[in-house]
């Protein structure tokens, strides 16, 4: 009997070395962690249990059935972060480069299988070669087994996707269709093709870095999420982001204890400049607003003129969507309308509350907007607001012009609550346009068209940039002193707690992709 214990001891103390010493070795030398470590520090202390520690690959060509490694390049199992069940599959480079072959692919199904049945979040920690190029067709099956059960989680339970190492050709479809991308700096990339195949095809000469690394990534396709200045970092962007996170949609996001306290924030009341063309931080009002130190901010340096992320407030976790008047005047593009739209599907996906600060002077004009269809691309924050059935709270700080009063959470596209500072301008357009337009006439006949100009302005100011006109419609619920807003907002969200809003009957909406 001991030899057999023996034998298990052995293979399990095999398994534990992937692709042996050597390689382990070489992956520290380049600043990454192995699958195992970053388990290690992403799961609660001695919560990991893993699953498939024996399977091998079944490959028999190119001299493949002369190598084989326990596990299969990839680490799987289940454990819990903060006491909460998570499935987790971290992938070996020490084994065949982390390469997916067919075993690799079913070892990855079958937990995220547990993870639906069961009703988890899937973590996937991604450091691949790509497909197992020794198995070929076979390779790429499992990728699409994969991909199908990407999509058919989608929405239903949490999908998380770290990035600490290669992740490209075809691979990056996988973690694209999760929720939430985190990158590593210069140890991580993602592309569909590398820089061979970019310097045959177009000529041009660019590094993986520059092609594809974490701040590419991060500020010019906003395809991960996050950029991690390691994979410490990385791991710890996980947990926080689970945090704020139900296990999946059925459920709602776990609440933090809290105490009614002194909610005035008088500190509010100073934050909007004299000067309506004057940017400001919209962070600033975030911060003050909601639980102290819990905003956890998605997409930073993507689209900055808009902001989103997740908060506490009272406890409770909501996502907030903010146009940012520091960055380009808080105008609505094509990448900011994108990032706030999948935002909040996610948020409404699983049952976190919306909040929205809306100071946004419009759309933003010109031929690069139309040509790359800022009304398609627009339209999906329009249609991602309409559709969500969470409650939903806006406060306009400042600018509601045009059509981006409609799309940012408006109380005609079914927000519960809508309030307005005293500083809100809500209007079709800014003053001075409006002016030339109306009054287009009159300015032309005036002896001195400046000063003429100058009073329809005023007097458009006068009657239109104001809360009080869309007040007495009820479009807005009540106008509130800056230093009530997170007492009303705590007290309007508690109001809303109970909300149940459904969706008519249909197969599913057809979002303009
Ligand atoms: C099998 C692979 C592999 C792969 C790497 N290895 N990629 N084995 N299949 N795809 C092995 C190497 O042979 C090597 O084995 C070990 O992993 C480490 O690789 P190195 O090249 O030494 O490491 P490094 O210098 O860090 O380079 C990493 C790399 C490079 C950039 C990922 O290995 C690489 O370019 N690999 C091929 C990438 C690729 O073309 N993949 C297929 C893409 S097509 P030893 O024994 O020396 O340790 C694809 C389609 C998916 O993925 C489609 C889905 C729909």
């Amino acid at each position: 009997m001991n030899d057999k214990f023996k034998l298990l001891d052995q293979k399990k103390a095999e398994a534990l070395l992937g692709g042996g010493q050597k390689r382990i070795d070489a992956q520290h030398k380049k600043g990454k962690l192995t699958a195992r470590e970053r388990l290690h520090f992403l799961l609660d202390e001695g919560s990991f249990e893993e699953i498939g520690m024996m399977v091998q690959h079944r490959s028999n060509d190119f001299g493949l059935e002369n190598e084989k490694y326990l596990g299969d390049g990839v680490v799987t199992g289940y454990g819990t972060i903060g006491g909460r069940m998570v499935y987790v599959f971290s992938q070996d480079f020490t084994v065949f480069g982390g390469s997916l072959s067919e075993t690799h692919a079913e070892k990855i199904c079958k937990i995220m299988d547990l993870a639906m049945q069961n009703g988890a979040p899937v973590i996937g920690l991604n450091d691949s070669g790509g497909a197992r190029i020794q198995e070929g067709v076979v390779s790429l099956g499992g990728y699409a087994d994969i991909f199908y059960r990407n999509v058919r989680s989608s929405g239903v339970i949490p999908q998380l996707s770290a990035i600490m190492g290669p992740c490209a050709g075809g691979a990056v479809y996988s973690p694209a269709m999760t929720d939430f991308i985190l990158m590593v700096e210069n140890t991580s990339y993602m592309f569909v093709t590398g820089p061979n195949v970019v310097k045959t095809v177009t000529h041009e000469e660019v590094t993986s870095e520059e092609l594809g690394g974490a701040i590419t990534h991060a500020t010019k396709s906003g395809v991960t999420h996050f950029a991690c200045a390691n994979e410490v970092e990385a791991i710890n962007y996980l947990k926080q982001l689970l945090s704020y996170v139900p296990q999946n949609c059925e459920e709602e996001a776990p609440a933090l204890p809290y105490t009614a306290g002194n909610e005035s924030r008088p500190e509010l009341n100073s934050i909007i400049p004299e000067n309506a063309n004057q940017p400001y931080d919209i962070r600033e009002v975030i911060e003050k607003v909601i639980d102290v130190d819990t905003f956890f901010e998605v997409h930073k340096l993507f689209a900055e003129n808009i902001v989103v992320g997740f908060a506490r407030l009272a406890g409770r976790s909501i996502g907030i969507v903010a146009n940012q008047p520091a960055v380009l005047a808080g105008v609505l593009d094509i990448h900011s309308s994108t990032k706030a739209a999948r935002f909040v599907r996610f948020c409404d996906s699983f049952n976190i509350p919306l909040l929205v600060f809306e100071d946004v002077p419009g759309f933003l004009p010109g031929t690069d907007q139309e040509w790359n269809a800022i009304i398609t691309n627009g339209a999906k924050l329009l249609y991602a607001f309409s559709e969500a059935t969470v409650p939903r709270i806006t406060v306009i700080t400042r600018k509601a012009y045009g059509g981006a009063y409609d799309v940012m959470n408006s109380k005609h596209i079914g927000a519960d609550m809508n309030y307005a500072w005293p500083t809100a301008e809500i209007a079709v357009m800014g003053a001075k346009g409006a002016a030339e337009i109306i009054f287009k006439g009159e300015i032309s006949e005036a002896k001195d068209k400046n000063a003429k100009w100058k009073e329809k302005e005023t007097e458009y100011q006068t009657m239109f940039a104001n809360p009080y006109r869309a007040a007495e419609r009820g479009f807005i619920d009540e106008i509130i002193k800056p230093e009530e807003t997170r007492i009303k907002l705590i007290k309007a969200f508690k109001m809303l707690e109970n909300k149940v809003d459904k969706l008519p009957k249909k197969k599913h909406g057809n979002i303009p992709l």
